[in-house]
């Protein structure tokens, strides 16, 4: 119909940037997370109902140069099974063979490209890859949030070249969520911040210190800010160069009104091999001892913060959740956090695998669960998209 935007796409080849790149276990191979398959499906259906043939382009992972090693094949089985679709992925990405495979297409038939990063053009944003990415369609969709934060040919380059180029479902849904978070968060405003370093967030914490009111550190990096506070976190991961950062972001925190909640108990253990940990007050680590994970009072402290909150943002594991002895930390965040009033997101990457891990119920307790990782983070500092910008009249139109 003409509301949704896809009137006169019948019989039009349309190429479908998704994001596929799942995680996938490095031993069997298999598929761990298939949500951004899931998540794909709307957009793909409604091009498939409207008459046009569907043409689906995704990376995976980062594969080493002039080698195949991480083939889209297994994406392609996974969307079969979920969608009752016939897929075929073409051996060659580029040229006469899958444009034949797309002209051939037939009602239920979807051709999936081979993993776009199989040609290092990709990632160079080249014009002459996307010049022949362009020769196998007619309209371009972006539906891969997760990957819209890279200027690469298929996200940037193919759509300036494309007159006919919209925003696919997900995208939306993703902009609109995340758009909540930076344009006039409703407020109280909490952002929960995890993961190992320091300096993989520091563009995201200093964004954040405009805008929230309380932001709950946790998981390793938040070793380095315990440690710039003065305790001794004994054998903990600490980023020693990033202590002078650590405590600039305290004090300006302070100056702005912030308040910046850190672990007041830890669970601690010798190694990251141990199978058990015991949960100490965060001053008190033992000698030999690491920290690995929050204790249950800090989980309590922090979520006592989002009861009252209207916004909760959280990116980044509070601890080694992969292995069960670390992981109570997140889960039970999660399950609080997932019971919280206000819009609760979840910034993909560790944490949203996590929420998922945690139980349906749990997953389903979230406002939105972001398919993307850097992009969400990306947004939430107020950089602007390639992917998004691309798909803008102004640009296209130079
Ligand atoms: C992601 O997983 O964040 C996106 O798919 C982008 O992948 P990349 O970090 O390898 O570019």
């Amino acid at each position: 119909s003409a509301g949704d935007g896809t009137s006169g796409i019948a019989g039009k080849r349309v190429f479908i940037r998704v994001d596929f790149n799942v995680p996938m276990d490095k031993k069997t191979g298999e598929i761990t997370d298939d949500a951004r398959i899931r998540e794909a499906i709307p957009t793909i259906k409604l091009v498939m109902e409207a008459g046009a043939k569907v043409v689906l382009a995704s990376h995976l992972g980062r594969p080493k140069p002039g080698k195949r090693d991480l083939s889209l094949e297994p994406v392609g089985a996974r969307l079969a099974e979920l969608t009752g679709y016939e897929v075929h992925v073409p051996e060659e990405i580029v040229g006469d063979a899958p444009k034949k495979v797309i002209y051939d297409l037939r009602v239920g038939q979807v051709c999936l490209l081979e993993n776009l990063r199989f040609h290092e053009e990709e990632e160079k944003n080249d014009e002459n890859f996307a010049r022949q990415l362009a020769e196998l369609c007619d309209v371009y969709v972006n539906d891969a949030f997760g990957a819209a934060h890279r200027a690469h040919a298929s996200v940037h380059a193919l759509p300036r070249l494309m007159r006919e180029r919209a925003a696919g479902l997900l995208l939306l849904k993703e902009l609109r969520a995340l758009g909540r978070l930076v344009d006039r968060p409703e407020k109280p405003y909490v952002a929960v911040l995890g993961g190992a370093k320091v300096s993989d967030k520091i563009d995201v914490v200093e964004a954040l210190l405009g805008v929230v009111d309380t932001l709950c550190i946790g998981g390793a990096m938040a070793n380095t800010f315990l440690a710039a506070q003065g305790k001794d976190m004994k054998k903990s991961k600490i980023e020693e160069d990033k202590l002078p950062l650590a405590r600039t972001i305290l004090s300006k925190a302070g100056n702005r009104g912030v308040q910046i909640l850190l672990p007041t108990d830890v669970v601690v253990a010798s190694s990251l091999e141990a199978d058990a940990g015991s949960a100490v007050a965060a001053d008190a680590v033992p000698d030999g001892a690491m920290a690995l994970d929050i204790g249950p009072k800090t989980v309590a402290l922090f979520a006592d913060s989002f009861k009252r909150a209207k916004t909760v943002f959280w990116n980044g594991p509070m601890g080694l959740f992969e292995t069960p002895a670390f992981s109570k930390g997140t889960f039970e965040l999660a399950k609080l956090m997932s019971k919280a009033s206000g819009f609760t997101v979840v910034g993909g990457g560790d944490s949203a695998a996590a929420v998922k891990q945690a139980g349906d119920e749990v997953a389903k307790g979230f406002k939105h669960i972001s398919t993307g990782g850097g992009a969400s983070l990306e947004l939430i500092e107020g950089k602007k998209l390639p992917g998004v910008e691309a798909l803008r009249a102004t640009e296209g139109a130079e």
